[in-house]
């Protein structure tokens, strides 16, 4: 029995569905007129598994999550005349869902949809909470509604296939909320973390859950993102400009971005230095990156063009002890300086 979670958004109920099947996805959906949206592997890999319906397939990678893709989806819908009768159901990773959603929430102002989330990532992260977007003019995720899905369904038998890469994105994004929210789940990563890097599903299952339950009850509170929904960005604000100045992936990316946080935490005198080191070990314990070299400078003008910036000030997520965030105003100098310093005291 697939395990259930409900996120109450201002725009409907999303459920998400822990253990679900793909081969159940026909018990939630109409019977007709279903649009399915996906990317080439995941088409390639499981089509067969794919309830009837007119597939829609859109490549693969963040360079096609923007507004021409949508076009490219707006057209295919009108040649199939779809209309507001149709039901769109992303299957993929974080790319398909943010897309997909974006598509179903705009087309004929709104169709009804639903997501199967097939990465790691998307499962404890991207498709749940009602954010779907894309990029535009290099600038990620800044053209986009909330809008929840009807469902979510999260078949852990589908990361089988997919890429031990993509696995570290998904295992980067279960520290964040262990490491903002849930010291236990903190505790039981550190004991497990081998099992994890194997594939152990009854270690993913768990991972899955509590990142779902994590971050529904904050969506549940701050659906738009006005307060606490910030702490779901810790370690992110740095992990985009990484990600934008080096082309690192997404979670090793947020990885470093973390241990940054973390270093501020602990000289700003929130956190301890000895939980500033568990959150680096576990980090390193799962596969992740937890040093590096990158211009500073460099990383700070990406970080001043980010869309969260509020002239040199920005909304930084901080850590007071493993399992509880805060969310200050901090200067961007301030950040760099103690980035110069932590750099000096490790050469
Ligand atoms: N909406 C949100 O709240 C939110 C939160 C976090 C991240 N995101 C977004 O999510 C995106 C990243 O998502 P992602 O990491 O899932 O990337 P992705 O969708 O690109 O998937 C990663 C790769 O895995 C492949 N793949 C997918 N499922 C597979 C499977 N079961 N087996 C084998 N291969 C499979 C895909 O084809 C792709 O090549 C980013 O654009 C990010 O901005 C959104």
């Amino acid at each position: 029995m697939a395990q259930k979670i409900i996120v109450q958004g201002t725009t409907g109920k999303s459920t998400v569905y822990i253990g679900e099947p793909i081969e159940r996805l026909s018990d939630h959906i109409p019977e007709e007129n279903i649009i399915i949206i996906t990317d080439d592997n995941v088409d390639k890999l499981y089509r067969k598994t794919f309830p009837k319906g007119h597939v829609i397939a859109i490549g693969t990678g963040e360079s096609i999550k923007n507004l021409e893709t949508v076009q490219n989806i707006y057209e295919a819908l009108v040649a199939h005349e779809a209309d507001r009768t149709s039901f769109i159901v992303g299957i993929g990773g974080g790319i398909v869902c943010d897309i997909a959603g974006f598509v179903a929430s705009t087309y004929l102002r709104g169709v009804r949809f639903g997501f199967v989330s097939t990465t790691l990532l998307s499962q404890v992260d991207a498709s749940v909470g009602g954010k779907n977007g894309v990029n535009f003019q290099g600038y990620k995720n800044v053209v986009g509604v909330f809008n929840q899905p009807e469902f979510v369904l999260c078949d852990l038998n589908l990361l089988k296939t997919l890429p031990r890469r993509e696995m570290l994105c998904g295992f980067s994004e279960v520290v964040k909320h262990a490491a903002i929210g849930d010291a236990d789940l903190f505790k039981y990563l550190e004991d497990n973390h081998e099992k994890a890097v194997t594939g152990d599903l009854s270690v993913i299952h768990r991972m899955v859950y509590d990142s779902a339950v994590i971050k529904s009850a904050v969506v549940n509170r701050d659906e738009r993102e006005k307060g606490e929904r910030r702490k779901l960005n810790f370690g992110h604000t740095i992990g985009h400009a990484v990600e934008k100045t080096t082309g690192m992936p997404h979670g090793q990316a947020v990885s470093l971005g973390m241990v940054v946080a973390t270093e501020v935490s602990t000289r700003k005198n929130l956190l301890q230095k000895s939980e500033a080191d568990r959150i680096k070990t576990l980090l390193k314990n799962l596969g992740l990156p937890t040093r590096f070299d990158i211009d500073r400078k460099r990383l700070l003008h990406a970080m001043r063009k980010d869309k969260k910036r509020e002239l040199n000030r920005i909304h930084f997520v901080l850590l007071d002890a493993i399992g509880s965030a805060v969310v200050e105003e901090i200067e961007l100098e301030e950040i760099e300086t103690i980035m110069a310093e932590a750099g000096q005291e490790k050469r």
